[in-house]
């Protein structure tokens, strides 16, 4: 391999296009020049890389402790022999929870520990649609008035994942304690600031997405009005939003501490296989609480509340994810 080459992505406020690495063999020295572009730009594209699951886990790792390494984000069935087997049917919670994530979003916000970043590596895409997008809400808070940073200062917003498949498609999954349904629409949610200062730049940002909800000391409708104006406002300007068209082969890492992004909708009878991988957060950053510390209780009440309401509210939408901005 050649040198490192960092290019930018052309007209955007962050990412970058990284060649000249090998990301299965990467030195000590290559790595650092990855992370310190990692902070730079927030979301790095590697194309060619073909990475496969355990190289996927591996690369990860070298930003910390993994979520989880090398899954399949893909409405495919993978054999452990390496072939591919049924498509999944849309009336599935998989799928589901696949066509909730067509809406802007950041990862895992909705559990103790949110995520520090994630990436997909692209197997198999479909000849439309598909693409993975990304906006920007580091260089959106830098964009804010004064008169929105002022009011937002303080604020704090509930994430919870039951929240936003409720809001987003009229999908109300039931925890059944393991799995899936145990670590992710578990019922509890977690508070969280608006403007985050990422732990390693110290640069503010907004902290928002399609997970949070319920700003203690605003009324609902107020609440609602305020998160749909912020993630608004960060995708208004096409300098901070980038459409990933995946080639196969290719890899894209993002910081999921100030970099929004969602899928956008295919032909769900084609195939489609990305394998992903997430590292958690560094706790002494991104830990709101566990849900036996005492101020959980506070998160589970505004749940349960909100989700009473939407029941009645999502009606006209259900499985629909008719909210997600096209
Ligand atoms: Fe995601």
């Amino acid at each position: 391999m050649g040198d490192i080459t960092i290019t930018p992505l052309e007209g955007k406020a962050f990412g970058a296009t990284i060649t000249g690495v090998d990301l299965r063999t990467l030195s000590d020295d290559e790595f650092a020049t990855i992370h310190r572009a990692f902070l730079d730009y927030g979301l790095l594209v590697f194309p060619q890389q073909h990475l496969d699951e355990q190289a996927s886990a591996d690369f990860g790792r070298r930003f910390g402790e993994l979520e989880f390494g090398g899954q399949p984000m893909a409405n495919q069935k993978k054999h452990k022999d390496g072939s591919f087997g049924e498509i999944y049917d849309i009336n599935t919670q998989l799928m589901r929870t696949n066509v909730g994530n067509e809406t802007w979003h950041t990862d895992s916000t909705y559990k103790p520990i949110a995520s520090k970043c994630a990436m997909l590596s692209a197997v198999i895409i479909p000849d439309e649609g598909g693409n993975t997008e990304f906006a920007d809400m580091r260089s959106a808070y830098a964009d804010l008035d004064e008169a929105t940073k002022a009011r937002i200062a303080g604020l704090s917003a509930y994430h919870s994942t039951n929240y936003s498949q409720a809001n987003d498609l009229g999908d109300f999954p039931v925890s059944n304690g393991e799995g899936v349904y145990g670590t992710v629409y578990h019922g509890e949610a977690y508070l969280r600031p608006l403007v985050k200062i990422h732990p390693e730049t110290g640069i503010p940002n907004l902290f928002v997405g399609r997970h949070a909800f319920g700003i203690p000391g605003l009324p609902r409708d107020e609440s609602r009005a305020l998160l749909k104006s912020l993630i608004d406002f960060v995708v208004s300007d096409e300098r901070r939003v980038y459409a990933q068209e995946w080639v196969p082969g290719d890899t894209v890492i993002w910081d999921n501490r100030f970099v929004l992004h969602r899928a956008r909708p295919y032909d769900y009878t084609k195939p489609r296989y990305l394998i992903g991988t997430r590292v958690a957060g560094d706790p002494a950053s991104e830990l709101a609480y566990y849900p036996e510390d005492p101020q959980a209780e506070a998160g589970r009440q505004a749940l349960a509340a909100e989700l009473e309401i939407l029941r009645d509210e999502v009606r006209d939408r259900m499985y629909g994810a008719t909210t997600a901005p096209r």
